[in-house]
């Protein structure tokens, strides 16, 4: 399984373990809240190092939350500038209003579902491509180019083809995503020291100018988050469970402001097929 889909059922086994004694539905909302937000990170970086045969690394409090996430993933104590990129990206991520995965938390919270099952259908409504699977997609577009000169000539052949670029787009946001700039300023930084990270920028840098030139289509938080994230050592698989490790602060925050002023959100459809069809009996069916 890749690592968001262990995320999710991780999230939900967890939800299902006994309430503690006495333990009210509402303080059982409020305590697995905390264990989530301080676990979900953990849950990932410690299945990433058993899936490969490695031990699990114990968390060292000489490290805030997001220095012990790169700690328990690589097993290197991060540096300063690392730890604080990572931080940056857990901030970017953390919440960003109506998306997709908060949408589906907020109608699971609805029917007065408990978080566990609420921040699990966010987490499989993250999964997708076009929401929180776009960061390992982007970053593998990347290693497909493979060189700032195929950017033109790939990205004609994709938009020939009708294919979506990833980590270019936004459903709100008709310019510059601002998380994609804070993005490409710490991955210029991480270029400037590394030469695998200067590789990657090149190309993300000239794919951004040739999306302009061509569709006018500006990128979003996954197509640099792919370059800072290489960068601090999350493999490819891993990036789409980052955003859930971060975003986890915006859903428990949407959770509680549901469950505070609640009604159920139940939307109605609008039925455009046929009407007022013959009946024909079952036996004279094609
Ligand atoms: C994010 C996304 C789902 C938004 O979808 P949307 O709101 O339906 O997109 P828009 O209405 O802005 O699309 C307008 C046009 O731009 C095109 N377009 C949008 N994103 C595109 C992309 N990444 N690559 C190529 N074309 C794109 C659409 O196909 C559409 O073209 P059309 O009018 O000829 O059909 C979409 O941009 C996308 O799939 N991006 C790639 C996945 C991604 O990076 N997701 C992470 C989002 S944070």
């Amino acid at each position: 399984a890749n690592p968001m889909e262990v995320t999710r059922t991780t999230v939900s086994f967890e939800s299902a373990l006994p309430n503690k004694k006495g333990e009210s539905f509402e303080d059982a909302n409020v305590r697995k809240a905390f264990q989530l937000l301080a676990g979900i990170g953990s849950m990932v970086a410690t299945y990433h190092r058993v899936r490969n045969g490695r031990r699990p690394v114990k968390p060292d409090s000489q490290f805030g939350h997001a220095g012990n996430f790169l700690y328990l993933l690589t097993a290197k104590k991060p540096d300063e500038y690392s730890e604080w990129a990572y931080d940056k990206v857990s901030i970017l991520y953390a919440d960003h209003e109506m998306n997709a995965s908060t949408f589906a938390l907020r109608v699971t919270c609805s029917t007065l579902a408990d978080i566990g099952g609420a921040v699990t259908s966010a987490i499989a409504a993250l999964a997708g491509p076009l929401h929180g699977g776009a960061n390992q997609m982007a970053m593998e577009m990347m290693e497909k180019i493979g060189s700032v000169r195929n950017v033109e000539s790939f990205l004609d052949a994709e938009l020939a083809a009708g294919n979506k670029i990833m980590g270019f787009g936004h459903r709100v946001y008709r310019t510059d995503d601002p998380r994609a700039l804070i993005l490409k300023d710490i991955a210029r930084k991480f270029a400037e020291k590394d030469a695998e990270t200067r590789k990657w920028l090149e190309i993300a840098e000239r794919t951004e100018a040739v999306m302009w030139e061509k569709r006018k289509i500006k990128p979003n938080i996954e197509f640099y988050a792919g370059v800072v994230l290489k960068a601090l050592g999350v493999p490819n698989d891993v990036m789409p469970a980052i955003f859930a490790c971060n975003r986890i602060a915006g859903w428990v925050a949407h959770y509680f402001e549901q469950a505070a002023d609640n009604r159920i959100i139940r939307p109605v459809s609008e039925y455009v097929g046929p009407v007022e069809q013959p009946y024909v009996p079952i036996d004279q069916r094609s």
